[in-house]
């Protein structure tokens, strides 16, 4: 991962992500747009659901950046806080239909993680609303849509991360907390 720092106020990073979750490595550029919001989406269901919604052209919010992974409950609590880590404003972590998980119980333990992150991020004064689960089927495109511009509008409401600022005695502070805390 290289941070490198812009003409504005913002960072861009190249986010390179991997871990057991990911079939490979992932790269991509976060802060070429306005506002990176990460979603982690499980392969049978939010996924598909992302991919119907294109194919059935739902216009829905571009900050997005999807990541596949086979389930949700595969997504450590590590990976999100790394997202944040490397330039993310916010992380969906998008998966099947409560008892619908193809891994039984592996979208309640992504659950359960996220509102542990939920816990570490108030607890180091970072907006825990910028990360949020979600729940959907392979047929609910729409919903996919709709997911994706409630978290657009929620983390558009709390602004650019402050990880991605450049570095101030409050930026790295919050830094090595997560640090700490991956
Ligand atoms: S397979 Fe979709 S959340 Fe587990």
């Amino acid at each position: 991962m290289k941070l490198q720092t812009s003409n504005s106020k913002l960072q861009t990073a190249n986010f390179q992500f991997q871990n057991k979750a990911c079939d490979g490595p992932l790269e991509f550029e976060i802060g070429s747009l306005e506002l990176n919001i990460v979603a982690f989406c499980c392969h049978y269901c939010a996924y598909a659901a992302a991919d119907l919604a294109g194919s059935l052209r739902i216009q829905y919010p571009a900050s997005v950046k999807v990541v596949k992974i086979p389930c949700t409950g595969d997504l450590d609590v590590s990976s999100v806080l790394e997202a944040f880590e490397y330039g993310a404003d916010g992380v969906m972590v998008a998966g099947c239909l409560e008892g619908d998980c193809h891994y039984q119980l592996g979208n309640f333990n992504a659950k359960r993680r996220v509102n542990y992150v939920k816990t570490m991020l108030r607890q180091i004064r970072f907006e825990p609303d910028r990360v949020r689960m979600f729940n959907m089927s392979s047929a609910m495109g729409r919903k996919w849509a709709e997911a994706v511009t409630e978290m657009d509008e929620t983390v558009r409401r709390l602004g650019p991360s402050r990880l991605r600022e450049k570095e101030t005695k409050e930026t790295k502070e919050t830094r090595e907390l997560v640090q700490e805390a991956i």
